[in-house]
């Protein structure tokens, strides 16, 4: 007896990468290299899943130019794929992992327009490459470090190697960097050497080798996701910056990737702005602000969000 179609149809959304996919492509036409952007994959492990979804009939394409645009047509697709695929979408629809991609896409139509006005010769589309050519994608943002106040004391919590000490350190007077890891603060002593300014010290950020009110800014990147106890951590910055004293946090938004835990040790799979900012104020945080970075092209991780906070000051 043959299967029923909708036995085809449940075994291609049985993947939750053509899940993906598709959620990307209904409504609108993505080229390969734009779909691997979107869903962080390699080129052969879109082309394969297109290669199923086309052969079920969930894709079509057609050629524009050189390039080849693929789509979910759904008022094409047969009555009882499209009802399966509106359940199936439904559910899906509350994933952090789709919300990621959505932030994504976005980037990848901006780009888009970004591209085809400069193809119009649109001088600013052709100035904004030529930018890049010349002086790589992040030389402005590095120059902006140039209106922090020299006199502001900086603790670099969680340091790692050193990369934003280093990105602050001819700018600033004095900054404190932090470090659980022995080997890593090897590794930012190597990358700062003869930065007599940019002081390193060995300590867990639960209790961190810092004097009361020592700082003016605690910058915490990519760190809070390791620690057991953000809450305390956040408090323990509260003590070290002065009062009105400043903190950032970067980190993820809430995902779906598991393996973190295990390849990167991570406890946390992202925040939420709700969680920080209850966290930031039981620490004594006030005034805190919220944003969502935009994706970066060629970025592998999940979506980034900056917060910052001020500690509230002296009282009189
Ligand atoms: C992902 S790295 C980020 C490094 C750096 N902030 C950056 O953005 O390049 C996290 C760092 O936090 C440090 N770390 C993890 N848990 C810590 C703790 N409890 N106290 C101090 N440092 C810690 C690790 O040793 C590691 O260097």
């Amino acid at each position: 007896m043959k299967a029923p179609a909708v036995i085809d149809q449940l075994a291609v959304l049985s993947d939750a990468i053509r899940v993906r996919m598709l959620a990307v492509l209904e409504g609108r036409e993505l080229t390969v290299s734009e779909l691997c952007d979107v869903v962080q994959l390699p080129q052969s492990t879109v082309s394969r899943h297109l290669k199923t979804l086309a052969e079920g009939d969930w894709v079509t394409s057609r050629r524009d130019g050189t390039r080849r645009l693929y789509t979910l047509p759904l008022d094409d697709v047969e009555s009882s794929a499209r009802r399966l695929w509106q359940v199936v979408r439904e559910q899906a629809s509350s994933s952090a992992t789709l919300a990621h991609d959505e932030r994504r896409l976005k980037q990848v139509l901006t780009r888009r327009r970004t591209q085809s006005e400069a193809f119009f010769s649109s001088s600013a589309g052709q100035w904004d490459r030529l930018r890049e050519d010349l002086f790589g994608p992040t030389s402005h943002l590095r120059a902006l470090v140039g209106l922090l106040d020299p006199d502001l004391v900086i603790g670099d919590l969680g340091c790692g190697t050193g990369a934003v000490s280093q990105l602050l350190s001819p700018f600033c007077d004095r900054i404190i960097a932090v470090d659980a890891s022995k080997e890593m603060l090897e590794a930012a002593r190597e990358n700062l050497a003869g930065q007599k300014h940019v002081e390193l010290r060995q300590g867990s950020l639960e209790k961190l080798p810092i004097e009361n009110g020592e700082l003016d800014i605690a910058l915490m990147m990519l760190v809070l996701h390791h620690l057991p106890e953000p809450k305390r951590v956040l408090a323990e910055a509260a003590r070290a910056v002065k009062p009105a004293g400043r903190v950032l946090i970067l980190d993820m938004l809430p995902h779906e990737r598991e393996e973190y835990r295990q390849t990167m040790g991570h406890v946390w799979l992202g925040f939420t702005d709700k969680q920080m900012t209850a966290w930031l104020h039981a620490a004594g945080f006030k005034g805190v602000r919220w944003r969502v970075l935009p994706a970066e092209p060629k970025a592998k991780g999940p979506s980034l969000f900056v917060a910052t906070a001020r500690r509230a000051p002296l009282q009189f």
